[in-house]
């Protein structure tokens, strides 16, 4: 395991994601890149789009979505990553992946995603944290094996989506597989708010397991846990079996 813990104000966490993935796509240009959407990484990709970001030689690859909303919808994964993040650049990614809800064969659809995303692997995977401790969609319940898959949500899920602005709750859900997560070269995982400081605590010094799946990254060979003060304001105190802090690291993890 090799898990880093990233503490930054929450005026600079922002600036300091959007640069130090700069920084990786400065890197390798043509990498492929898992991202999601949400209210999380918004900010830092509104702070990249400013500064430049190019992925015209990369390959995204769209984390989940949502089945059961109209094309469209305002919360819909596909719409929130070209709002926050691709409609802003001035060029398209070389490639882009993602799970269509709308098909009529969702397995076949899943099967298609997911051996894309298997064919090259991921050079880094974002990931927001869910406040029932989900990955993506894999909600509680979810093995670190669990695979690419349509899923049904956590009530607390379908419920949130309101508030990105869903016409109706979503009904379904699509994902990228624990798998695949814990198969990627690198993993962030962007936390930030008070709301998300006592699920983080749980994620980090709780017993690793289904029952909250982003405690499984602590399993994950290179991953970085960035959060912001509030976030990480439960934490304050508690050594992190395993882990190295890096609070005092430069914007660059
Ligand atoms: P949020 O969502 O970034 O909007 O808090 C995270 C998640 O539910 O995965």
């Amino acid at each position: 395991m090799s898990l880093a813990f990233v503490v930054r104000p929450a005026d600079r966490f922002a600036d300091d994601v959007a640069s130090t993935l700069l920084d990786r796509v400065a890197t390798r240009p043509s990498l492929r890149l898992c991202l999601p959407t949400g209210s999380t990484p918004a900010p830092a990709y509104a702070a990249a789009a400013a500064r430049g970001l190019d992925l015209s030689e990369a390959t995204v690859v769209l984390l989940d979505e949502f089945g059961g909303l109209p094309p469209g919808d305002p919360a819909r994964c596909d719409v929130a990553i070209e709002r926050d993040l691709l409609g802003r650049l001035p060029r398209r990614p070389a490639a882009y992946v993602r799970l269509d809800p709308d098909v009529d064969d969702v397995d076949a659809e899943v099967a298609r995603f997911d051996a894309e995303v298997a064919a090259g692997g991921l050079d880094l995977v974002l990931l927001g944290l869910g406040a029932n401790g989900h990955l993506g969609l894999n909600e509680p319940g979810s093995e670190v094996t669990a695979p690419t898959r349509r899923v049904a949500l956590d009530q607390g899920t379908a419920s949130g989506a309101l508030t990105y602005g869903a016409s109706t709750a979503p009904s379904w859900g699509m994902t990228l597989g624990m798998d695949r997560i814990m198969a990627a070269r690198e993993v962030w995982l962007l936390v930030t708010g008070e709301h998300k400081a006592a699920v983080l605590r749980e994620v980090l010094t709780g017993p690793i397991g289904a029952s909250v799946p982003a405690s499984w990254l602590r399993q994950h060979p290179s991953v970085t846990v960035v959060a912001d003060q509030p976030a990480a304001s439960a934490l304050d105190g508690s050594p992190l079996p395993g882990a190295r802090s890096r609070a005092h690291a430069p914007a660059s993890w």
